[in-house]
């Protein structure tokens, strides 16, 4: 007897700017980091010409902060291309006005209140939330950080797209001062997204972990948010 029916959720695609979505931001905040404080080259670290000679100059961390930062602009730019072309993958507003919402957020944090579990969804409402502004977070980074890199070619490309976000924080320190308050919250984000998927697939069992690499979920009765992945 077949208990658990699986659901194709993910296309490859999707799972592909998952992941190198994921490792252009870690790069990008480790590398971030050492910009607003190098700590390996000031008094407690190497003098100038060991760091050079062991690739720790800001030079080289700034490189591949903004390699980093080409490569989550291409794959941010991919990710809303394939939102056009198949239903799974489409790119959600939370419907705040629906009351099922509503209903749904409650059903979830029943579940994480260890009060009761919630039906079977594709994606919770309070998932679906956190995608959204994670969404709005990574265009936020995207625009400060083409915003401040242009800075230094003030006639050039970057200045004219993105320039005007600089000024209108209020100038270069607060563009610093964003984008840096902005990547902690990704990493707040980081943090609980990889404790609410595992704990999903501990309390479901289905498969919610894999998901981001086969594309599939697994469930015993037909999911509430089922027209989410039917195309057609
Ligand atoms: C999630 C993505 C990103 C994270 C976590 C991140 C993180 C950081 C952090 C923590 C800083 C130091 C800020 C400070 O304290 O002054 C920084 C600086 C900077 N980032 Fe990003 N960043 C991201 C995306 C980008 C992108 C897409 C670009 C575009 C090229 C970019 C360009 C810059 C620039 C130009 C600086 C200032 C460099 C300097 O002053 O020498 N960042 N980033
Ligand atoms: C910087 C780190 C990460 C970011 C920004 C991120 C972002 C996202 C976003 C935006 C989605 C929704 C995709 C969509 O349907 O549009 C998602 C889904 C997912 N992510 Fe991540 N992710 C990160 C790290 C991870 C890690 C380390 C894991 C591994 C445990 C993971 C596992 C998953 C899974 C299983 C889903 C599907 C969950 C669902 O259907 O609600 N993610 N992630």
């Amino acid at each position: 007897m077949k208990l658990y029916k699986s659901i194709y959720i993910f296309s490859p695609a999707l799972r592909i700017w998952h992941w190198v979505n994921f490792i252009a931001i870690v790069v990008l905040f480790l590398t971030g980091l050492y910009i607003g404080t190098p700590y390996f080259t000031t008094s407690v670290g190497y003098e100038a010409t060991f760091a050079y000679e062991k690739n720790i100059t800001m030079g080289h961390f700034r490189f591949i902060h903004f390699v980093a930062g080409y490569i989550l602009l291409a794959s941010f730019l991919f990710r809303i291309f394939i939102a056009f072309f198949r239903k799974g993958d489409r790119l959600f507003i939370p419907k705040f006005w629906s009351i099922e919402y509503w209903e749904g957020l409650k059903e979830t944090l029943k579940e994480y209140l260890l009060i009761s579990q919630h039906p079977p969804m594709i994606r919770n409402p309070l998932a679906r939330t956190a995608y959204f502004f994670v969404y709005l977070m990574i265009f936020f980074m995207i625009a400060t950080g083409f915003g401040m890199y242009g800075l230094s070619d003030p006639d050039g490309f970057w200045a004219s797209v993105f320039g005007w976000v600089v000024w209108s924080l209020g100038g270069e320190f607060q563009a610093h001062f964003w984008h840096h308050v902005v990547a902690w919250l990704i990493m707040l984000f980081f943090v609980v997204h990889v404790y609410f998927v595992s704990r999903e697939d501990w309390t479901h069992k289905n498969g919610e972990v894999s998901s981001m690499f086969n594309g599939v979920k697994f469930f015993k009765k037909d999911p509430v948010d089922i027209e989410d992945v039917k195309e057609g």
